[in-house]
């Protein structure tokens, strides 16, 4: 079960309210392909938490750069290596479905690519804007 704690919470309400949101929508990529669902449903849920994270990543670098963020080159670094992952993902998936690979390796590269990279980006690098905004009161 991957969920949002209050572990996670950067303290800006805005920003753990989207992530929030992410979690449901990579819960129910990974619920699907645990349930190997048919290929058109992984690559639509794939779609849809793709898009999410572009609006999030999006709103979340307006807001560092409104605030200065004097990190902001390197946390877009990341936000741009992590949709490339999750473009591969989406390769992967059509790749392992026309040649017939199991489910299970798709589970363990959404997990990999997905969920370890969300969770320690929120955990360590999303966290530490907040430690930022914190000092700015
Ligand atoms: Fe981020
Ligand atoms: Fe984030």
């Amino acid at each position: 079960m991957i969920k949002w704690t209050p572990a996670l919470s950067v303290g800006v309400e805005k920003i753990d309210e989207q992530h929030r949101e992410l979690i449901v929508r990579i819960h129910a990529l990974v619920k699907s392909i645990h349930e190997s669902r048919c290929r058109t449903t992984i690559a639509g849920m794939i779609e849809f938490l793709q898009e999410y994270v572009i609006h999030h990543f999006e709103d979340e670098q307006e807001l560092m750069r409104a605030n200065d963020y004097p990190e902001l080159p390197a946390h877009i670094r990341q936000h741009e290596e992590f949709l490339k992952s999750i473009d591969n993902l989406r390769k992967d998936l059509d790749r392992l479905m026309t040649e017939g690979g199991s489910s299970y390796e798709l589970s363990v590269a959404t997990n990999q690519v997905v969920v370890e990279w969300i969770m320690a980006h929120i955990a360590n690098i999303d966290r530490k804007f907040g430690e930022y905004m914190k000092t700015r009161g």
